[in-house]
């Protein structure tokens, strides 16, 4: 059975990953499961200094998912280089850094120090909502998703993955200006906007008043907003946004993911991916799919 897929030159055992912020840099995880069996991993949003994120509340539960405003919480490039890097390397896994730049310039800088051996693709993040400066600015503008996407190109050899925010009004226009600047791939969605308040202070709970929401109760956005961008775009697409099952992610694949990511559910249940792999495989079986290529972009829409 052919379970690895192709990303823009990267290769992978299979379509498998874990969504940036969610997964750390896989020491915690390293506890519970082989990170080598992973497709990929995709490591924390990076940024050029180190930052200690927003004040608490960070993460508020609500009946299906998560609101979170954890403002890229992470070490720095440097300390991702130093700190972090060394132990990932030990695994036999494909390393996507995600990076998050308050410019063109940053994001630019953060590329050409990351095009070095253990790191084997770049997630352009251009999309984080709790961020004030740059962020989710960027990333609904496109001119500024073409603009950062060349400038990364530039910078690295390594594959370019543009990470789109959900947060606009047209992703098709978005995911074609990240295929012009020169994207190996793209991936979505990153978190919803949302927002939640305190009755008793009649306060939003989060110091943003926005926070982003993820987990089951945006999957049925983002699997239509990643149909949307496969039909957009020539380049491979990486789908998440609520993917908690095997037949999330096979869903995800119909709908012409080359590969999915989870996220939130990590936290739900942190053999979750391995489950997914499982049950893609059964899934295979029991249809006769020989290669997982033969399932991706399958949708019939002829009713
Ligand atoms: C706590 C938390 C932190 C996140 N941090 C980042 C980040 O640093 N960079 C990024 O590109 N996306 C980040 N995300 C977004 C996820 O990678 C993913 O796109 C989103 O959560 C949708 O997938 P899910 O519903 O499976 O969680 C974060 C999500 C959560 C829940």
């Amino acid at each position: 059975m052919k379970l690895d897929v192709e990303i823009g030159g990267l290769r992978l055992k299979n379509p498998v990953m874990v969504a940036s912020g969610t997964f750390g840099f896989g020491k915690e995880y390293s506890e519970y499961i082989d990170l080598s069996k992973l497709g990929a991993i995709m490591v924390k949003g990076l940024t050029v200094k180190p930052r200690e994120g927003n004040p608490p509340p960070r993460i508020y539960e609500t009946p299906s998912g998560i609101l979170n405003s954890v403002g890229l919480q992470n070490p720095g490039i440097d300390g991702f280089i130093k700190g972090e890097l060394p132990f990932l390397k030990k695994y036999d896994v494909a390393v996507i850094a995600n990076i998050a730049g308050e410019s063109v310039d940053e994001f630019a800088y953060m590329a050409k120090k990351l095009d070095i051996d253990g790191v084997h693709a770049i997630e352009v993040n251009v999309s984080c909502p709790n961020v004030k400066e740059g962020g989710m600015a960027f990333g609904v503008k496109t001119e500024c998703i073409n603009d950062i996407t060349k400038a990364v190109k530039k910078s690295t050899n390594k594959p370019v993955i543009v990470k789109l925010t959900p947060n606009v009004g047209d992703i098709a226009i978005c995911a074609k200006a990240a295929e012009d600047g020169g994207a190996d791939a793209i991936s979505l969605i990153n978190t919803i906007t949302g927002m939640v308040i305190d009755i008793n202070t009649r306060k939003p709970v989060f110091k943003n008043i926005y926070a982003g929401l993820s987990g089951p109760a945006v999957k049925p956005i983002a699997l239509k907003l990643v149909y949307e961008a496969v039909k957009s775009v020539t380049i491979p697409v990486i789908g998440m946004g609520g993917i908690s099952s095997a037949s999330d992610a096979i869903e995800f694949m119909i709908a012409g993911a080359k590969a999915i990511a989870v996220g939130t559910y990590n936290f739900v249940d942190p053999y979750c991916t391995m489950k997914i792999i499982e049950g893609i495989k059964e899934y295979m079986k029991l249809n006769n799919i020989d290669n997982i290529n033969d399932l991706i972009g399958s949708l019939s829409t002829e009713i």
